[in-house]
């Protein structure tokens, strides 16, 4: 595979997306940024992005897309497959945070939570296969959280999407090693972005009403996540790591956090599970990256 890939992004209108973009383009790859209403509500962060990679002659491409929307989702990837032929690295970043006690989260509110946090990277991930497949290659990021692997009170449905989505990108990652197509999971713990001013309340008060002082869990968290945050470079450059570690040598799990509360471990843990899982079931010999270096790493 050339050095040089292309790099197809969701949620690039702000915070982590907008900095990968940025930071790979950097490096010489390909970028294309998606994001919702690039015409209309995303107009000046659209903008601003086409005016630095005219000024740095940057290869960074804007595109609309909706990850909640089927047509939305192959209108984008047919259009960066027109431009560029190809798409190396599919980055599942678009997402959001619920705040407030579960009983509080409206089943709406779930249910459009899951469709973005974790259908969108279902939506995302079968448009781009096709391509991979042609290419017998490709890298199927997604950004989870350390949140996919722990629960944080008044943050379960958000825990809830994460925990989906890894345990799809981990199925992929089974799935697809024979085909040359990796799928990799990024943990960020937390990081200053604009995901707070973002994140949506859970809505039935009358339920959160009935918790006394429970009720302050969502504050308090708020103030503690905002207290330890990191400088959200951190993960994009741990990002273009990964984008240029050579394929069969990607670790399935990337942590990158300030704070570990021992994630890592659960990594660890589940590393071996999953490979005792695996040899149990007669599936070990037939998943050919059990076989390569990825079996060294978490
Ligand atoms: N910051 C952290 O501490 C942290 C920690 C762990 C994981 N994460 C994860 O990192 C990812 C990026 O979040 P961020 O921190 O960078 O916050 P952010 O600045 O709020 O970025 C979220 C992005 O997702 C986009 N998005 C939301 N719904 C979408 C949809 N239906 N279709 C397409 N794009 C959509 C937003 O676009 P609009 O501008 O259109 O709303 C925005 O570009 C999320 O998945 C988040 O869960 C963040």
């Amino acid at each position: 595979m050339n050095s040089k890939q292309v790099v197809f992004i969701t949620g690039s209108s702000t915070g982590f997306g907008r900095l990968f973009a940025e930071t790979l383009a950097r490096k010489g790859h390909t970028v294309f940024a998606t994001m919702r209403d690039p015409g209309g509500r995303n107009a000046k962060n659209a903008s601003e992005i086409r005016t630095l990679a005219e000024k740095d002659s940057l290869p960074i491409y804007v595109l609309e897309l909706d990850v909640t929307n089927d047509a939305s989702v192959e209108r984008a990837v047919d259009a960066a497959i027109a431009k560029a032929g190809r798409v190396d690295v599919a980055i599942n970043n678009a997402g959001y945070y619920v705040s407030g006690l579960a009983e509080a989260v409206t089943t709406e509110q779930g249910r459009r939570l899951m469709d973005t946090n974790f259908f969108g990277a279902v939506r995302i991930n079968r448009a781009v296969l096709p391509h991979m497949r042609r290419q017998r290659s490709g890298v199927l990021m997604h950004i989870s959280s350390g949140a996919g692997r722990i629960v944080v009170p008044s943050g379960g449905l958000y825990c809830a999407s994460k925990f989906a989505l890894e345990a799809l990108a981990e199925s992929y990652s089974y799935e697809l090693a024979s085909q040359g197509i990796e799928s990799v999971i990024v943990q960020p713990g937390a990081y200053e972005t604009p995901v707070i001013g973002n994140m949506v309340i859970a809505a039935d008060e009358a339920r959160t009403n009935t918790y006394g002082a429970v009720k302050q869990i969502p504050a308090k968290i708020k103030e503690a996540f905002s207290s330890m945050a990191g400088n959200a470079q951190d993960v994009a450059d741990a990002v273009l790591k990964i984008i240029e570690t050579p394929a069969g040598e990607k670790q399935l799990r990337y942590l990158v956090s300030p704070e570990t509360f021992g994630v890592d471990q659960i990594n660890a843990l589940s590393k071996q599970v999953q490979a005792n899982l695996l040899e149990g079931l007669g599936l070990a010999a037939d998943i050919k990256f059990l076989k390569g270096k990825a079996v060294g790493s978490v």
